[in-house]
């Protein structure tokens, strides 16, 4: 609470442009998110839809669709004009499309994937650039996913934190999540009908990623730590690293940094992965919830 009322924006962010010929973009919240309409993804997309989309992502952090119809295959076949795509080591892919994540909840399951605020698979040398999610199934109400501006999140920090962090790096793994002793092995967990994950001693492997890193695409600088799997900053212990991850945990989610969408049967979300977390809320208890997930591979953070 404190938080939210010191801090005060003192630029525009997520502002619309107005010089797309191909699509429409509306943004969604003043902090990221917007809007795009007049593309059937099903279609074959031309090179300059593509390259506008493109911009619309890389200005709004997140991108949404509505309405609409698409398979699998046509899924990977989207998310492939903007890279290769990654097959998640520990958690459930199609069998005919490995590299297509189930995400879902079932009417019985208590718990949901991806219900904390992260950013996806930052526990690999390339995170990825960003995820493409596609709604097949919603629940009659909630199930919205949060998405948090970490470009805003390093801006709204003070100068002395900002050159502080600038020289830090951080570790991150997935055994939080996914080692047999990380709590998507539960039993609880195991028992899901949702999104089938399978821990593994693999997921302990550490990776180290800048604190700020600089986004390849617009230069900017942006807050780059998650809950999930960021362990400890590199050369210090977790008890050290605690105090200020937290505060950097907290700080990177205000509310004045977020949007929020609201799924319906057909949308799309398609998030900048590398400088916007994400959070899917679980308040859907008895209503189920079934998306598709591709992911496409980035570069090395620097
Ligand atoms: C995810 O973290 O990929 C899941 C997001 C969602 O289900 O809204």
């Amino acid at each position: 609470m404190m938080l939210e009322q010191q801090f005060a924006l003192d630029r525009a962010y997520n502002t619309p442009a107005t010089d797309y010929r191909r699509i429409a973009v509306a943004p969604l919240s003043g902090a990221c998110g917007a809007e795009i309409r007049g593309v059937d993804l099903a279609g074959t997309l031309d090179d300059a839809t593509v390259a506008e989309v493109r911009r619309a992502l890389l200005d709004h952090l997140v991108v949404f669709f509505r309405e609409q119809a698409l398979t699998p295959a046509r899924l990977a076949a989207l998310a492939r004009r903007f890279g290769e795509l990654h097959v998640h080591p520990f958690a459930e892919g199609m069998a005919e499309h490995p590299e297509i994540l189930v995400v879902r909840k079932a009417k019985t399951d208590r718990f949901n994937f991806g219900g904390e605020w992260h950013a996806d698979v930052t526990w690999s040398e390339t995170p990825p650039l960003g995820s493409i999610l596609y709604a097949e199934r919603v629940p009659a109400w909630g199930g919205d996913t949060l998405f948090a501006n970490q470009y805003m999140a390093y801006d709204a920090l003070s100068e002395g934190m900002q050159r502080m962090l600038s020289g830090l790096r951080a570790v991150h793994s997935a055994a939080r999540v996914y080692a047999p002793t990380g709590y998507y092995a539960a039993d609880e967990y195991q028992r899901m009908g949702g999104t089938q994950v399978r821990p593994s001693e693999q997921a302990r492997r550490e990776y180290v990623h800048p604190v700020v890193r600089t986004h390849p695409e617009t230069g900017r600088r942006c807050l780059f730590v998650n809950a999930s799997y960021t362990e400890r900053f590199e050369g210090m212990t977790r008890e050290e690293s605690r105090p200020l991850l937290e505060y950097l945990f907290e700080h990177a989610v205000r509310a004045a940094f977020t949007c929020r969408f609201r799924w319906q049967t057909g949308s799309v979300a398609f998030w900048d992965n590398r400088c916007v977390l994400h959070n899917a809320i679980n308040d859907y208890p008895g209503e189920e919830r079934l998306l598709y997930r591709a992911t496409v591979i980035g570069e090395r953070p620097a």
